[in-house]
């Protein structure tokens, strides 16, 4: 695992834009799997910027997300569908794009189709991921195993009130989400998870530095061949560097 330690959430979202850019330069028709929350606003921000500056064209770039709220249409401004246009497809040239379909009421086809759309692309050349307070990644939450492919969750209490704040109530957050499955994303050839914060410092240490267990289904990046944790000094704080 690579460590790029940033000073602050700024620095960290251009380091995480210049190694995506890195890989849409050497691979323009590169299939990039894509996060959502708070996380990778600043690097999709760059990343429109560098677009808007002739560096970047994503017109051969097709992406595939990780994961979205069970329930929630498009056009609700809190899936994740429209989050991505918000924050960067409706900003660059992006050829195709692709999220799991939160109404579709037949989650085990909803599961097996999305999965099939990612392997009809020839799997992901580089997946970016956040970290979520217990240690998830897409939705995965801490569990017993590490579930392989593309599934529906219960979200854990401990995500609903993470999540609150982007709802009007508690009541609102939806209590299941499509995800891709831990093995979905370490088939992924190239990881960047992007951390920021000193509320992520604890996890941080656990997940990178600790054991590899399901119950911190992050930790299993640590089998990842080819892992980029780009994190800001106070995400690294509670880390042995
Ligand atoms: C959310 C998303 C994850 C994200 C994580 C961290 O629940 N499903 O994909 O990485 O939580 O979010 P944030 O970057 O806002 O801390």
């Amino acid at each position: 695992m690579k460590i790029y330690q940033t000073k602050n959430y700024d620095d960290l979202s251009r380091v995480a834009a210049n190694l995506i850019g890195a890989q849409i330069i050497q691979k323009p028709d590169s299939v990039l799997g894509l996060a959502t929350g708070s996380s990778p606003i600043g690097t999709y921000r760059r990343l429109v910027e560098g677009y808007n500056n002739g560096d970047l064209d994503f017109s051969q770039i097709r992406t595939v997300n990780l994961d979205e709220y069970r329930g929630l249409p498009r056009e609700n401004d809190q899936s994740y569908y429209y989050f991505m246009h918000e924050n960067l497809f409706n900003h660059v040239n992006i050829k195709e794009s692709h999220l799991p379909d939160g109404t579709n009421p037949d989650s085990d086809a909803e599961c097996k189709r999305y999965e099939a759309v990612i392997n009809s692309m020839g799997g992901i050349d580089l997946q970016l991921l956040g970290l979520g307070h217990n240690g998830h990644i897409g939705f995965n939450e801490p569990a017993d195993n590490f579930p392989k492919y593309t599934h529906c969750v219960d979200l854990q209490e401990s995500t609903i009130e993470a999540n609150k704040r982007f709802f009007e109530s508690i009541d609102d957050v939806p209590r299941q989400a499509y995800t891709m499955g831990i093995g979905t994303i370490m088939n992924a050839k190239r990881i960047v998870i992007i951390v920021s914060g000193e509320d992520k410092a604890e996890i941080v240490n656990k997940a990178f530095f600790g054991p590899v267990t399901p119950q911190v289904p992050a930790s299993i990046l640590q089998f990842h061949p080819d892992v980029c944790l780009v994190a800001d000094a106070a995400a690294l704080s509670k880390s042995p560097l």
